[in-house]
């Protein structure tokens, strides 16, 4: 079984650099769908998820290169529309991208139900409601869900009835061929959002109002290739933040945008973390004494909720009582049991989670019961006594790149054990 053992205590110190935005990453490799060419795709994070979205367009019939690590050429001029292999598809929550990719490129769309970390209940009603805005009829049979258009893809009013980030991605990708203008609303405003937008209006499309709540697409003819870069992972920036703290350490994350991370600087600053902005990188260094703290998750520019469960792992070593609300996902809570096993005093009540600090986390051997889980267990090992085996790794590795080796130029005694 692989595994990561942390052998915790040791601040760290030192510089990281952050990799591509998985979130961002995916709906980009899917987008290239649309361009019907040849795009270059810049600051690709190596990480199983966006190796899994670029298997699934080689398999539609897309053609891949790998001009260097991090640096991927991918056509699309020869793909096959509704032929994504199940097996792919229903490893991860991102295929849904599929649906309005390739809705708007051939007008019809089938893909095996989507899998992704369990957070209980995650309808795409949303989804299917800016489909049917755009003229697509949409039906879920025989575990396919299938969306297809008989008078061709137009454009449309969407008013989302909760803040969807997947949904809005879905909504562009339909409207971005679709004639005429389709306005968003209630849309998603995260950095990945406009990020999707950015890379669209490289390869010729028109959107306006992205990272505000209203989006507008007025419908191009075509789209051509690119060469485009992915932003920074403002949550592997935040997962390093958290780290830091809970080591009191002192670091320095390069190749970031501070303006993404001001939600997760704002509760490390209520900590009593020193947090040094500047350009595109931040100093992080520990205070003497963690404050607790509250924090509620919220859609972007919200505390985002991909940073809760690494919070409340620091949230562990405040001084006093922090309450962790998780307002997005029903049941995000699952790694409570986890931490416990390290020593964590933690009460559970529907959403809320409430953490009595000041716990002497001890080495244990815990689970990684999602990705971002992942990344708190190896918070908690980090600033924990003793020794502390994670497993079930495979999930950490769906959206962190390097991340042990990451860890360990930072001084911190991690290896990953590979069977
Ligand atoms: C994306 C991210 C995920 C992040 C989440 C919130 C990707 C691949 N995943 O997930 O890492 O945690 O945003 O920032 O980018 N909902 C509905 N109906 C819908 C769609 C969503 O009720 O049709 C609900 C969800 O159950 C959830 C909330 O809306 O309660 C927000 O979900 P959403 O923003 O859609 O998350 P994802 O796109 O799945």
């Amino acid at each position: 079984m692989d595994r990561i053992i942390i052998n915790g205590g040791n601040p760290l110190q030192g510089e990281v650099a952050i990799s591509g935005m998985k979130n961002a990453a995916l709906p980009i490799v899917f987008a290239c769908i649309l361009t019907k060419s040849k795009c270059v795709i810049e600051n690709i994070p190596l990480i199983s998820d966006v190796a899994l979205a670029i298997k699934i367009i080689e398999a539609m019939g897309g053609a891949i290169r790998y001009i260097d690590e991090t640096t991927v050429e991918i056509d699309t001029t020869d793909l096959c529309g509704g032929v994504a292999p199940d097996d792919l598809v229903n490893k991860m929550r991102a295929s849904t991208y599929l649906l309005g990719a390739e809705l708007g490129r051939f007008g019809y769309s089938k893909i095996g139900l989507p899998g992704g970390c369990n957070f209980g209940n995650r309808p795409i009603d949303q989804h299917i409601k800016g489909f049917q805005a755009l003229g697509a009829d949409v039906i879920i049979h025989d575990n396919k869900i299938v969306a297809s258009t008989p008078n061709g893809v137009h454009s449309g009013s969407i008013y989302f009835d909760i803040t969807s980030v997947g949904a809005t991605i879905n909504a562009m990708m339909a409207a971005v061929l679709a004639p005429g203008l389709t306005v968003i609303e209630n849309a998603a405003c995260e950095p990945h959002i406009v990020d999707l937008a950015n890379f669209f209006n490289t390869c010729g499309a028109n959107i306006t109002g992205a990272g505000t709540n209203v989006i507008k697409i007025r419908g191009v003819e075509e789209l051509h290739g690119c060469t485009y870069e992915i932003i920074p992972d403002m949550i592997e920036a935040g997962t390093f933040m958290t780290a830091v703290a809970a080591t009191t350490g002192s670091i320095k994350i390069m190749n970031i945008i501070p303006k993404h991370l001001e939600s997760i600087t704002a509760k490390l600053r209520d900590m009593g973390v020193v947090v040094n902005e500047f350009d595109d990188y931040l100093e992080v260094t520990a205070g003497p004494l963690l404050k607790p703290t509250f924090v509620q998750t919220k859609p972007y520019p919200g505390f985002p909720t991909d940073m809760h469960p690494q919070f409340t792992a620091l949230m562990c070593l405040a001084n006093g009582e922090s309450t962790m609300t998780e307002n997005v996902f029903e049941n995000r809570f699952k790694y409570v049991d986890e931490l416990k096993k390290m020593g964590a005093n933690i009460d559970t009540d529907g959403r809320i989670a409430r953490i009595h600090g000041r716990a002497d986390l001890k080495g244990a051997e815990v689970i990684s019961v999602d990705l971002r889980a992942g990344a708190a267990m190896i918070v908690a090992g980090l600033a924990a006594k003793g020794e502390t085996v994670v497993t079930n790794i495979e999930l950490i590795r769906r959206g962190y790149q390097d991340i042990v080796e990451k860890f360990r130029s930072l001084g911190a005694d991690i290896s990953e054990i590979i069977d």
